[in-house]
């Protein structure tokens, strides 16, 4: 779908579940959302449902429509919300249904041309199955955005974000960035790990989360550099160039 979307963006990926995918998302919608531009997050597939006062949803579609600035409905920020929390082509088979790639594209599209900026949350990590012969690296094909990179900061990390910068390269997209968040309370040598993983990822370091309590979109975006941010998802060129 490259050309098909209008918005800038980004996909924002993750070393695995529970990394801070979402945390960064809604950072980068608040950071993006500062100078009242139009923004939307997105979360094409979303497995796990919770009821809370009587209404069903999922937190990350909530979460990311909350931070984004264009009035959005669940249904538009989560295309295809699943209700069993585990792996989605499982979830949606529990329900006796598949996962419309189509109707994801056209989704995320629908939104990429409202917004003046897109942040699609990614689903666990790069290459989750979505159904038979097709996976999020896939559905980051078809988006065609860059990719920013979430690395949970805990012990295996380095292994991780490697392999996945690698995946992500060998997709044929762009790493434009990738952001280090402090999941792990306990991990020792946390700096050195930053510090090795600045050297060996070809992207740079959009910022380092600490350990917040709560990590709110504000708290997190105090970390992230904005006029980074604001450079590696801008595809256009800046004035005067052409
Ligand atoms: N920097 C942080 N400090 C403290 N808690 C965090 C931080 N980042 C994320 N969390 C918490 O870790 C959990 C997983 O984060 P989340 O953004 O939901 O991950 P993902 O979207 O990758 O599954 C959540 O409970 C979230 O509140
Ligand atoms: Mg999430």
């Amino acid at each position: 779908m490259s050309g098909a979307l209008v918005a800038r963006g980004c996909f924002v990926a993750g070393t695995d579940t529970e990394v801070g995918k979402t945390a960064v998302s809604t950072a980068l919608l608040h950071l993006l959302g500062a100078d009242g531009s139009r923004t939307a997050g997105c979360k094409p597939v979303a497995a796990g449902t919770v009821m809370r006062d009587g209404l069903c949803f999922n937190e990350d579609v909530r979460a990311l429509r909350d931070a984004s600035s264009l009035d959005l409905r669940d249904a538009e920020v989560g295309p295809c919300q699943l209700t069993a929390a585990c792996a989605p082509h499982i979830a949606a088979a529990l329900e006796g249904r598949s996962i419309d790639r189509e109707a994801l594209r056209r989704a995320v599209g629908a939104l990429a041309r409202r917004a003046e900026w897109l942040v699609v949350e990614g689903i666990g990590g790069f290459r989750v199955l979505l159904g038979r012969g097709w996976d999020t690296a896939d559905l980051a094909c078809d988006l065609g955005l860059p990719v920013i990179l979430v690395v949970g900061l805990r012990l295996g990390c380095l292994n991780h974000a490697i392999l996945t910068a690698d995946a992500i390269a060998g997709r044929g997209l762009r790493l434009t960035g990738w952001v280090a968040n402090a999941v792990d309370k306990a991990m020792p040598q946390r700096d050195a790990n930053v510090a090795a993983l600045v050297e060996r990822l070809a992207a740079p370091c959009l910022g380092v989360v600490p350990q917040l309590a709560p990590p709110t979109p504000s708290a997190v975006a105090a970390h992230l550099d904005a006029a980074a941010v604001r450079a590696c998802l801008n595809p256009l060129p800046s004035p005067g160039v052409v």
